[in-house]
């Protein structure tokens, strides 16, 4: 063989050499990569995958329970829990209850809320009551409630709170909510089409208004009896006691502090023809329109139950148009209504 051909052939063999040289020191990486991979496989991956830990709210969800972004919502839920709420109660409690009820109901024992979820005025302090009215009285719950919310459950003047804010338009006189005996208006101003006569300012331009839509269609409307003090209206009290027994007079007369007229806001109005009432007509028109400039009718029949007091057409209660046609639409008394829609619970 000449020597440039085993030159050559040495040449070949040195090549494949250092091809095969690499390809065995990659396979060695490979094969020293892959059994590392398999030593260390459980820290990267695993078959049987180790579950998170849930936290407090997924076990809530995972139980039914609504989450409420609410602070330390998870802590009261499963408070409830504990106190033998099912998920369905506490999705209703939350859903329905005002947070006054909510923070009484996490102070109590277990008690069973299902009549009460869908009644917005309900106060969680008074259930025993509800529940004895209703036991007593077999009404509606929801009419339980508001009527037990105004002491109905009670006989009159037992319970009296005192009312803060005497001044305002929506404020609620009743036997049990009683004006402080030294509360004057200090916006007390005369009629204009009746100057003797004062009312709070507030009312006077829609009680003018009234008046005048009256007597268009010929409703002839005087008020007589209009802003009256704590002293005037004790008087009266006392003077009518000398003609009739107590009980007697507690179903047309206000005792010193519960009277509407001492607001400014209520006024006795009379027909022309009638020295101290409406004719049925004018009545039926006060009925039908005295809403519309802001004033009720606030002792209407069959609801002395709930006022404290018969009948009277006479008598008027200025509210504001909004409120006045809000009563007008729902025909309930104004005592129901503050509790429905003016009283936080
Ligand atoms: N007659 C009403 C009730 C009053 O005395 O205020
Ligand atoms: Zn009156």
């Amino acid at each position: 063989m000449p020597k440039n051909a085993i030159l050559i052939l040495g040449d070949v063999m040195t090549k494949d050499k250092k091809v095969l040289i690499v390809l065995l020191a990659i396979f060695f990486i490979l094969c020293v990569a892959g059994a590392a991979l398999y030593l260390t496989k459980d820290l990267f991956f695993s078959s049987t995958p180790i579950e998170k830990e849930k936290t407090a709210s997924e076990i809530l969800e995972e139980q039914g329970i609504i989450l409420v972004s609410k602070e330390n919502f998870t802590n009261e839920a499963n408070s409830l829990l504990e106190k033998g709420y099912t998920a369905d109660e506490i999705n209703n409690i939350y859903e329905y209850m005002s947070d006054k009820n909510i923070t009484s109901i996490l102070e109590n024992d277990y008690v069973d809320l299902k009549d009460f979820y869908q009644i917005s005025n309900f106060d969680f302090a008074k259930i025993d009551r509800y529940k004895a009215y209703q036991a007593l009285e077999g009404i509606e719950m929801k009419d339980v409630v508001t009527r037990v919310n105004l002491n109905l459950d009670e006989p009159f003047y037992q319970t009296i709170e005192t009312i803060e804010n005497p001044s305002a338009v929506t404020v609620l006189v009743n036997k049990s909510h009683a004006l402080p005996s030294d509360y004057v208006p200090d916006d007390l101003v005369s009629i204009p089409s009746f100057p003797s006569l004062k009312i709070k300012d507030d009312a006077v331009e829609d009680f003018e208004n009234l008046l005048v839509a009256a007597k268009l269609d010929n409703v002839y409307i005087i008020p007589y009896s209009t802003y009256r003090s704590y002293d005037y209206q004790k008087n009266l009290y006392n003077g009518y006691l000398k003609d009739d027994p107590l009980e007697v007079v507690d179903t047309y007369s206000a005792r010193p502090g519960h009277s509407e007229h001492q607001t400014g806001l209520a006024l006795d109005v009379r027909s022309s023809t009638h020295w101290s009432n409406l004719t049925d007509a004018d009545y039926e028109w006060m009925l039908n329109n005295s809403y519309k400039y802001g004033f009720i009718v606030r002792y209407p029949k069959d609801n002395s139950t709930i006022t404290g007091y018969k009948e009277e057409p006479w008598h008027l209660r200025y509210i504001g148009v909004e409120h006045a046609t809000k009563v007008h639409e729902l025909e309930i008394t104004y005592d129901e209504y503050y509790d429905l829609y003016l009283t936080e619970h």
